[in-house]
């Protein structure tokens, strides 16, 4: 295994829009390991998408369950070619990113979504995700896209804080 440099803002290749995954042939399967030891290296990330590591395919990896306050969750999922196909309500909330190191932002996402995966076993999953797991999520599948937090802020100026260590 091994831990993969992350590409940090304003990284160009950030904003590329990652390909749909065809099949999940071994060489999948060994990133998908190497993508799990760099998020678990860094600062306890809750998640991680391929293209932060310059791996432009529909690939990330959510895991809320180890917050210090226990939320609903799902526990840790490898999502391939994820999609949500519904979206309901909305709510601002802080988000980090270990693209962004030096600052968090307030962001507005839907409160509960509906979406559709692949695992790692090439198995079809259909969940409901709430709060903070639905932001997460949503936050990893806007890297797929070549989107960071910084691009959905209202303001920068009132919804953008600077972060001294980073932490979850
Ligand atoms: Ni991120």
């Amino acid at each position: 295994m091994s831990i993969k440099e992350i590409l940090t803002y304003p990284n160009e290749a950030l904003k590329n829009i990652s390909t749909e995954v065809e099949a999940v042939d071994d060489e999948i399967l060994q990133f998908i390991r190497d993508l799990e030891e760099t998020r678990q290296s860094g600062p306890g990330a809750v998640g991680i998408a391929a293209p932060q590591v310059d791996v432009h395919k529909r690939i990330v990896i959510v895991d809320v369950s180890n917050m210090r306050k226990p939320v609903d969750n799902h526990g840790h999922m490898i999502m391939i070619n994820p999609e949500i196909i519904h979206w309901e309500g909305m709510a601002k909330g802080r988000e980090g990113c270990l693209s962004v190191p030096d600052f968090t932002g307030n962001v507005i996402r839907a409160e509960k979504i509906k979406l559709r995966y692949m695992d790692e076993h090439s198995q079809q999953h259909e969940i409901e995700s709430t709060g903070f797991e639905a932001r997460a999520i949503q936050h990893e599948l806007d890297h797929l896209d070549g989107l960071l937090f910084l691009d959905r802020l209202v303001s920068r100026r009132t919804d953008l804080f600077e972060r001294k260590v980073y932490k979850k």
